[in-house]
């Protein structure tokens, strides 16, 4: 059966998929294999179908996502979301930074095959990127050599990866930072995406993976603990909706290192924050999802789900020692210090170290993220604030300390209006800072975007020892309809 256009669902993502496939197919496989031949069909079809509404198609990595020319492309499900990684890491490996394709209006799969067989022959090459660069010289497919690319305009993507919207954001100059650990936390959405579409279909998983990702994560934070801290603050609100199992894993993991837990215990600390919410894919859907509150019962079934956690965490196939001890903190991340909290019982002990720091850190996520019953998300100020009055009752008041110590009063990606009637974006918070006053980028606003200005530090004084500015206000990055990962990374 031949491929048709009707069975194209998403382009881009066909084209990248087509860029994962076609490699190993064209080793494996006659020219006239079925399969082969299909899929070269289809690349053909989602190109000439791109090629529609722009001649020149440029495919590009930069910090952990791909673009299509200037458009970020969000993967449209978990496995698109693994092809992407995949992808990115084989580009990686040959030095090269994507692929541009120019329109050609007689091509053929011919032209297709010539092109694969050129990709998997610069492995062969010393410097794969630049023999592929001098092969591919001209021709319609080309691979994308040189690294300074410029996000002139940060559009949103709608399902289909075309941009909507206005432009956001213009980043002038590129920077690689935290490149490393910006993978690493893309590797973890993936991950946990993942789980999740094993659990709904009924397959075991096994913890072989989630432990991968977390030692990976661990040896970032062990060496730098910023990198991944900002990752867990500077979310991108349009990626998958486990953003929030790998954010709460990462503060975990921060507050564990702060208090000065082995690595491995870190490790540990890491896969029980990763897997807190497990249990929530035994909760309708509707629920999750409802924007409105929750009847009585409603909340009843929500609150189930750490017990839901604890029984999905015992089917994982590892090791049960591990399991032991990976169960007791999705049991206890909503129960409080006070145990006051669910699942009711009158035989409760108090909590152990690692649901107390998964509870703060859970809190926090949920606080500071946009969710579907709360679409406009807390400043960081407001979520500490509120957490600070839980602080003896739900949460334990020293880790809380040490969290609020941790994530900074102004954490990174917060906006901040000065007095000067500025906006300014958190970049960090230097830990020798004044009163805790950290150095942020201005935000100016120009025709049509918002430009990335220069970066100020609230700790300047004056001659007469004055604060040159003061924070007068401050936002979530949403409220403005920004994406700290746009302006900061
Ligand atoms: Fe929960
Ligand atoms: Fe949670």
């Amino acid at each position: 059966m031949m491929a048709n256009h009707s069975q194209i669902v998403n382009h881009p993502d066909t084209i990248l998929q087509s860029l994962m496939r076609l490699p190993q197919l064209v080793k494996i496989h006659q020219p006239n294999n079925k399969i082969f031949v299909e899929n070269l069909a289809l690349f053909r079809m989602s190109l000439q179908a791109e090629w529609e509404n722009q001649s020149e198609l440029s495919f590009r990595a930069h910090r952990g996502r791909i673009y299509l020319n200037n458009g970020k492309l969000a993967p449209s499900n978990s496995a698109m979301g693994t092809t992407i990684s995949k992808l990115m890491e084989s580009w990686e490996s040959k030095g090269m930074y994507g692929f541009t394709f120019t329109r050609k209006d007689d091509l053929t799969d011919q032209d297709i095959v010539d092109f694969i067989r050129a990709i998997n022959q610069s492995y062969a090459q010393p410097n794969p990127a630049q023999w592929l660069e001098e092969e591919r010289k001209g021709t319609w497919a080309r691979p994308i050599v040189d690294q300074d690319f410029k996000i002139a305009v940060a559009f949103v993507t709608d399902q289909e990866g075309r941009p909507v919207g206005r432009p956001l954001v213009w980043n002038k100059g590129t920077r690689t930072f935290a490149a490393k650990a910006r993978r690493s936390y893309s590797r973890a959405l993936a991950v946990v995406s993942g789980l999740d579409d094993k659990l709904l279909s009924g397959d075991t998983i096994s913890i072989a993976k989630s432990r991968r990702v977390v030692q990976d994560m661990v040896e970032a934070l062990f060496h730098e603990e910023r990198l991944l801290l900002n990752l867990s603050t500077i979310r991108d609100y349009d990626d998958y909706t486990c953003t929030h199992c790998v954010n709460v894993a990462i503060l975990s993991m921060c507050l564990g290192k702060r208090i000065g837990l082995s690595k491995m215990a870190v490790v540990t600390l890491g896969l029980t924050g990763l897997f807190h919410d497990l249990g929530k894919v035994d909760v309708p859907i509707e629920l999750i999802r409802k924007t409105a509150k929750f009847t009585k019962e409603e909340y009843e079934t929500v609150k189930n789900h750490s017990l839901f956690s604890v029984l999905r965490i015992l089917q994982i196939n590892a090791d049960h020692k591990l399991k032991a001890k990976l169960i007791l903190p999705p049991f206890e991340h909503h129960l409080g210090i006070d145990l006051a909290g669910y699942p009711v019982s009158d035989k409760h002990s108090p909590l152990s170290l690692f649901g107390r720091i998964v509870a703060i850190a859970d809190h926090y996520d949920a606080l500071t993220s946009s969710r579907s019953y709360r679409p406009v998300p807390m400043n960081p100020e407001q979520a500490l604030d509120i957490m600070t009055d839980l602080s003896g009752k739900a949460l334990d008041p020293l880790l809380l300390k040490v969290f609020i110590n941790m994530v900074g009063i102004y954490p990174v990606g917060t906006l901040l209006v000065t007095d000067q009637r500025e906006v300014a974006m958190v970049a960090e918070t230097p830990p020798d800072a004044v009163d805790a006053r950290p150095l942020a980028y201005l935000l100016e606003k120009q025709e049509g975007y918002i430009e990335k200005g220069d970066l100020i530090d609230f700790s300047e004084t004056d001659e007469e020892g004055h604060f040159i500015r003061n924070i007068v206000r401050c936002f979530h990055p949403s409220d403005f309809g920004l994406n700290p990962a746009d302006v900061l990374l």
